[in-house]
């Protein structure tokens, strides 16, 4: 299957990622060697160090696209951005200076501060949602606040949020904790979509094919198309049919065929 990226640095030049056409391109072919054929560009938007305006975006993946073919590297590119929770988030919508994962502007990729989950997160969630708009939490798995209080995740996925781990959290890349926690979003139903989230060459890489393939292994071929399918669905704004999912504090000992 060909894999779909919805959360990487690769565009060039805008963030902590790409620094470079040049750096860009190569990442781009790896991304092509782990099997990735469509990828969502998503420069840190607000997060008070990087501010990547909607209509410079665009501008920069166009362009991209073109370098892309011109180095024959067979990969689409889609304009979006990586939205750190802010209060200030919904004058930016209101000034139309935000991109979704889709199209149309149903799906929205939120990063919560990484130190935490602010108490205000939950009325933007319901502001965003009366909008019409559906939340997709960047790399949970990464976030203290969920670190320490997993079962937090259930309540956003019931209020209707979707989540995007990142395919080297679950490779063991950000260490034990992270890789752990990661499998058990997996295993209760709160995982939605791999992305990458690739920045650059060593460490924070695509690694997508392995972590499908990890997945295959560990979960089964059905889970490991749906989180692909998914993905796909979310770039086309098409609606989520959500698994069962359960609160992580329950989930049993590990399977015998779960093997991790
Ligand atoms: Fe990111």
């Amino acid at each position: 299957m060909t894999l779909v990226d919805l959360h990487c640095h690769i565009l060039p030049g805008v963030d902590d990622g790409a620094k470079d056409l040049p750096m860009a391109l190569g990442m781009a072919r790896d991304a092509v060697a782990q099997g990735i054929s469509h990828i969502l560009l998503t420069p840190h938007h607000m997060d008070g160090e990087y501010t990547n305006h909607k209509i410079d975006v665009l501008r920069k993946t166009t362009a991209f696209q073109e370098a892309l073919n011109a180095a024959k590297i067979p990969l689409t590119v889609f304009p979006g951005q990586e939205v750190h929770l802010t209060g200030e988030l919904l004058t930016a919508l209101d000034d139309d200076d935000i991109l979704f994962m889709d199209e149309g502007g149903k799906y929205l990729l939120l990063e919560l501060p990484h130190s935490g989950i602010p108490e205000y997160t939950e009325d933007m969630i319901f502001e965003l949602q009366a909008r019409g708009i559906t939340p997709v939490i960047a790399h949970p798995e990464r976030n203290h606040g969920f670190q320490k209080e997993p079962d937090r995740l259930y309540d956003f996925v019931e209020m209707g949020c979707l989540t995007q781990l990142t395919s080297s959290s679950y490779l063991g890349v950000f260490g034990d904790n992270v890789e752990k926690l990661t499998t058990k979003i997996i295993r209760s139903g709160m995982g939605f979509a791999f992305s990458s989230d690739a920045h650059n060459f060593k460490g924070r890489r695509f690694l997508m094919g392995d972590a499908f393939n990890k997945l295959e292994q560990q979960a089964g071929k059905d889970v490991a198309t749906r989180f692909n399918d998914d993905a796909r669905a979310i770039l086309n704004g098409e609606e989520i049919v959500k698994p069962e999912f359960t609160r992580i504090s329950v989930l049993k000992k590990k399977k015998r065929f779960w093997l991790f």
